[in-house]
């Protein structure tokens, strides 16, 4: 089949919001849910949340807007993408799909552990406040050798099933119902959350910038999760783009994704924090904050058992939607290059990422003294590679691809559907991708070597 083929033969979204829904799902995931919320609690609540907006306006819609131009424009996966405008530059796309891959080993660690606290709350593990025994709970669960494995199991399982089912007849479809529910659950325990006594603190911390607080950190910090948040520099918003007709409205949709992801970030923000000073916990706790914290702040409310449950599923949902593109991107490209059938590509991928994971999970346990980069441990190292080192260069390149390489003439040219609809911020998309994003990803770079 020649490439022609391939782009007619092509797969598409069935309907406009099935698109919209499924990109949002791959943005909105554990990156919103569990490291927002702490990522926030530890650079300063409002001022890391500016931060944050500015970041997301000037590189996030950029680059979002950059990804979806490649993908629709050539109708492929990262790599193929590249390829077909300009052949020695495959491999940008190439390191995307490798950072997915390495991101779904792990991602399916901690989205097992997930799976693991869903069952938790059905049998009322956690009727206690009491964080000793809660973090006790957490960790007896990850350091045991054989059960978070089972578990990572479980979720590759979740996502392979869901990606078999192909474009529209799987992610489109899940999404469209996984997506809509996360959305009001949120809502539900939000209102819980800021109506607890004491609250208001957590509201005012999270929403009232210190602008003596913003600082070098605090703007990396909040680069880095635009990035991850946005599913950027990943070839995921390239494949997903692959899927869209030529009628779509790509500078619309490079803002309402956005949108929806900062939305969920800043509800997921707003059902932690101030619950968690409402309780006395810190807010700058970690990783631990969904794990530990929250199941004593459930415990101490009416229906805390009801709230866990609805929670770790809503945390569930997102993590799938988002493990489901990442999965998506490597498929895509097994499927369209090696002529591979997508249920067997969609089979061994997961097998093969499963087992990429199991060192992850045995990381937390038996394996903990094994140090591979920089004194991190397996877990830690894929994350190291994938999120500082692929992520900016695939980032940083993409931008000199699309503005320097392939040109703003093109590029604009597919944004604007030759010129069929209006793109009234041309001018200035074209010089955050030309200069402003390249330039601050770059400093990001470095600053994540030191
Ligand atoms: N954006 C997802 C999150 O916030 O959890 C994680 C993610 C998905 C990162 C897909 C990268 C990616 F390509």
């Amino acid at each position: 089949m020649n490439l022609n083929d391939q782009q007619q033969n092509r797969e598409q979204w069935g309907s406009k919001v099935g698109f919209i829904l499924a990109a949002a799902g791959s943005a909105v995931g554990l990156g919103n849910l569990w490291k927002f919320p702490y990522t926030a609690g530890q650079n300063g609540g409002g001022a890391f949340v500016l931060v944050y907006f500015a970041i997301l306006i000037l590189v996030g819609f950029t680059l979002m807007l950059a990804e979806l131009i490649l993908g629709r424009h050539t109708q492929l996966n990262a790599i193929s993408a590249y390829r077909k405008i300009k052949e020695k530059w495959a491999w940008v796309g190439g390191i995307g799909i490798l950072a997915s891959y390495l991101i779904l080993s792990f991602y399916s660690v901690i989205g097992g552990w997930v799976v693991n606290y869903i069952v938790k709350s059905m049998t009322g593990a956690f009727n206690t406040a009491d964080t000793e025994v809660l973090s006790s709970i957490f960790v007896n669960f990850i350091t045991n050798p054989i059960q978070p494995i089972i578990y990572q199991a479980i979720f590759v399982i979740l996502t392979l099933g869901i990606v078999i089912g192909g474009v529209s007849g799987g992610i489109e479809k899940y999404s469209k119902i996984l997506m809509p529910g996360l959305f009001v659950m949120m809502v539900l325990i939000m209102i819980r959350s800021v109506t607890l006594p004491g609250a208001s603190e957590g509201i005012k911390y999270l929403l009232l910038p210190d602008f003596s607080k913003i600082d070098g950190n605090v703007m990396l910090a909040a680069l880095g999760q635009v990035f991850f948040s946005l599913s950027l520099g990943m070839g995921v918003i390239i494949t997903y783009g692959s899927y869209l007709g030529k009628d779509e409205n790509l500078p619309q949709s490079s803002f309402t994704i956005p949108l929806i992801d900062t939305i969920i970030a800043l509800l997921a923000g707003l059902a932690i924090l101030p619950a968690v000073f409402a309780f006395g916990f810190d807010p700058a706790g970690g990783p631990g904050l969904i794990f530990i914290t929250l199941p004593a702040v459930f415990s101490q409310m009416p229906l805390g058992n009801v709230f866990a449950l609805l929670f770790f599923l809503l945390v569930l949902f997102a993590a799938l939607t988002s493990s489901i593109s990442l999965l998506e991107a490597s498929v895509s490209y097994v499927v369209d290059e090696w002529k591979m059938s997508r249920k067997k590509a969609t089979f061994i991928l997961s097998f093969v990422v499963f087992l990429l994971g199991v060192p992850s999970s045995l990381a937390q346990g038996p394996w903990s003294h094994i140090k591979f980069i920089r004194g991190l441990d397996f877990l830690d190292s894929m994350d190291f590679i994938a999120s500082n080192l692929l992520l900016p260069i695939g980032g940083f390149f993409l931008c000199i691809f699309i503005g320097w390489v392939w040109g703003i003439e093109n590029a604009l040219k597919e944004a604007t559907n030759d010129g069929k609809i209006s793109f009234k911020l041309a001018k200035f998309w074209a010089f955050l991708i030309k200069w402003v994003a390249p330039i601050a990803i770059l400093i990001v770079f470095i600053q994540g070597l030191k």
